[in-house]
């Protein structure tokens, strides 16, 4: 449901720095925040010195960690995620890349295979790893949990065929660039656990920083569907709690992404501090650089309230 809203300012797109394909996550993700990232961009860059660590406690496919890296807008990133199978995927991908880009040329994307790895409840890490690479390319709209079915369906009788999405060759590159990140240092941990523990272990991660030297950027599953697409439920009282935790009890600086529904609103809006955007589009069927459209998408933050075009990269 869209709210009849006060009045939210809209974030304007950041400049649109070239993306190289190979930059992007290897992992589809339903509501991906990629499209998201001119605005984030713009909030960080038009409010605070670059970040040295930018926390993601819900990483999924980690676009926006990505992303950030990839324009230079943080120095680097922990990743983190409640689902084993996607903390195992970014725990192999920044550690042991070649055996997963190995692995992936050996698996046959059949409905056979897609099939075992959907019953599969592999001991190894490895092998986590894979099984989340291989269900997230090959499911209907990437989803690993639940009861979505394989692309094309189980007769294959659709024009797009299971493995439509699962293209070798890019996907290989784009996990030798998280590679990469990692054996840069950009890419500093990943951690499989709850957004509590993972700010715990961010804290410590982060204690050579400093509170004002690092960043959160929190997306936790939406409100309505989270029973539904992910694997990890994520209940109203959880939405309350991380609330409560962010509005009243850190101290950190953070950026929480949400659709507008009437309990984010309650949870966020007006509350002493915080501050929320409305995120608008250029690049719809309905939205242009002349008419951009406002999307349903809310972005909250603590940083103060005076988002600037960005400066331009100093590195690129
Ligand atoms: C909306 S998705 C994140 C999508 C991501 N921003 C992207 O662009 O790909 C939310 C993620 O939170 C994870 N999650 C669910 N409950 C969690 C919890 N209690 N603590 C940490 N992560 C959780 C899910 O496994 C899922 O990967």
């Amino acid at each position: 449901m869209l709210l009849k809203s006060e009045y939210v300012p809209p974030l304007l797109e950041g400049d649109r720095r070239p993306r190289r394909l190979d930059a992007m996550s290897p992992l589809r993700y339903p509501g991906s925040k990629r499209k998201m990232l001119p605005s984030i961009q713009q909030l960080i860059e038009g409010n605070i010195p670059r970040p040295k660590l930018l926390i993601e406690p819900f990483c999924g496919g980690a676009s926006v960690s990505l992303g950030l890296l990839e324009i230079d807008a943080v120095e680097s990133v922990l990743l983190a995620d409640l689902d084993p199978l996607v903390a195992a995927f970014w725990s192999v991908a920044t550690t042991d890349a070649e055996w997963l880009i190995r692995a992936m040329y050996k698996e046959p994307v059949t409905v056979e295979r897609w099939q075992y790895w959907r019953n599969a409840k592999p001991r190894s890490i490895r092998n986590r790893a894979l099984k989340c690479l291989f269900l997230n390319r090959t499911t209907f709209s990437g989803i690993i949990g639940g009861n979505a079915g394989p692309i094309g369906g189980r007769t294959q009788s659709s024009e797009y065929k299971i493995g439509c999405r699962f293209e070798k060759e890019p996907l290989a590159r784009r996990i030798r660039n998280v590679k990469r990140l990692a054996d840069a240092g950009r890419i500093l941990r990943t951690y499989e656990g709850s957004w509590q523990a993972a700010i715990r272990c961010a804290e410590y991660a982060a204690a050579d920083f400093g509170p004002k030297e690092s960043l959160f950027y929190l997306d936790p599953p939406y409100i309505e569907k989270a029973s539904r697409l992910y694997e990890q439920p994520f209940s109203d009282a959880d939405h309350r709690a991380l609330a409560a935790f962010l509005t009243e009890e850190t101290d950190h600086r953070w950026i929480l992404s949400y659709d507008e529904e009437p309990l984010v609103v309650e949870l966020y809006r007006g509350k002493p501090g915080v501050h929320d955007f409305r995120v608008t589009h250029h690049y719809t069927m309905a939205g242009n650089r002349r008419k951009p459209v406002p999307g349903r998408e809310i972005l909250f933050t603590n940083l103060p309230n005076n988002p600037v075009r960005p400066r331009r990269a100093s590195k690129r």
